[in-house]
């Protein structure tokens, strides 16, 4: 199964890139910009990564990125990823990325764009690796923050796939973003929100109904609400579920308890990301491997998982025949 798994062509749809910064690669980042980390070494780091919700996360993870300074830092955070994800068997990755995460901190915004298209570039060129980029706005934030940004972007709106809303859930309900992702539409933006990770379902229902998003990021919540359930399955509305993340998080207490089993159940569109890899225990093939040992899945649900995601992932439709042509012929 391991092999099975490794050699399957994943396609990952939720990804944060800052958070697949490596404590080796934070440790290397913070020596070369000259900056005092909270650790005294790659060890303490790791073992500092002990959650109890998402807000705990949260606050390590902006810890965390405050090494990333110059392009080349963006440059090589994406491209330390893409290499191991690749070396993972992962062939497309839709990234999420933060710009007020980096903007507070004085980081502008051609900082981190100039970094990760050029990583994004190389891979597709070197890797056989296809990215598709997502610009999220932090939704503890104001919504008026979040429109100037989406304004400051102008000169990247047609690099953009799409638009997402993460960061901390919890009464920031997706109302609070009406504006900023009607205006996305207008520009002719595609729109993603996390949603149902530690919000209720009716923050689901909203991203569906208020933001007009074409994909909910997290969506493990969607169960409190049958008739939630039935109108995901009637869109086929594609679930990105992080399963080690939501261990890491506590959203559920152990793997075995998790939902998954229950969304395929109902017959819901879902896939398979890691969130935040370097946080969480790790990437795609751990994520698809933990899931096997949880739930003793075969090797049609990986298929059909995969297969959800080539159909849903932000790319050509040449590429995607690549890929599903791919998985057919694993
Ligand atoms: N930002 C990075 N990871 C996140 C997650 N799991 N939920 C919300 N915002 C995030
Ligand atoms: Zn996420």
């Amino acid at each position: 199964m391991h092999e099975f798994l490794r050699n399957l062509p994943k396609v990952e749809l939720h990804l944060h890139i800052e958070g697949s910064l490596e404590p080796e690669l934070m440790f290397a980042l913070a020596q070369r910009n000259g900056i005092a980390l909270p650790y005294a070494s790659v060890q303490e780091a790791k073992d500092a990564y002990q959650f109890s919700d998402l807000q705990g996360f949260l606050n390590l993870y902006f810890q965390g990125m405050n090494v990333l300074r110059n392009e080349e830092d963006f440059y090589d955070l994406a491209m330390d990823y893409f290499k191991r994800a690749r070396g993972e068997g992962v062939m497309h990755i839709d990234m999420h990325f933060d710009p007020q995460a980096h903007l507070q901190r004085g980081v502008p915004l051609e900082v981190l764009m100039g970094g990760l298209l050029k990583a994004k570039q190389e891979a597709e060129e070197t890797l056989d690796l296809s990215i598709g980029m997502i610009m999220a706005f932090l939704r503890d934030r104001p919504a008026e923050e979040a429109l100037q940004v989406l304004e400051q972007a102008a000169p990247y709106w047609k690099l953009l796939d799409a638009i997402g809303l993460d960061s901390a859930e919890q009464n920031n309900p997706p109302i609070k973003f009406a504006e900023v992702f009607k205006r996305a539409k207008q520009l002719g933006l595609v729109c993603v929100a996390h949603a149902g990770e530690e919000g209720p379902a009716d923050y689901i229902q909203q991203a569906l109904d208020i933001l007009d998003v074409q994909r909910i990021d997290h969506g493990v919540r969607c169960l409190e609400s049958d008739e939630l359930v039935e109108r995901l399955r009637r869109e086929q509305m594609v679930l990105t579920v992080c399963p080690l993340s939501n261990v890491s998080l506590k959203v559920v207490e152990d793997l075995r308890d998790h939902p998954l089993p229950r969304l395929l159940k109902e017959g819901l569109k879902v896939t398979i990301s890691s969130d935040d890899p370097a946080y969480f225990g790790g990437g795609m093939l751990a994520n698809h491997t933990a899931c096997a040992e949880a739930f003793g899945w075969d090797e049609a649900v990986f298929r059909q998982i995969t297969q959800n995601a080539i159909e849903e992932a932000f790319t050509t439709p040449g590429r995607r025949e690549e890929l599903l042509a791919r998985l057919q012929a694993h």
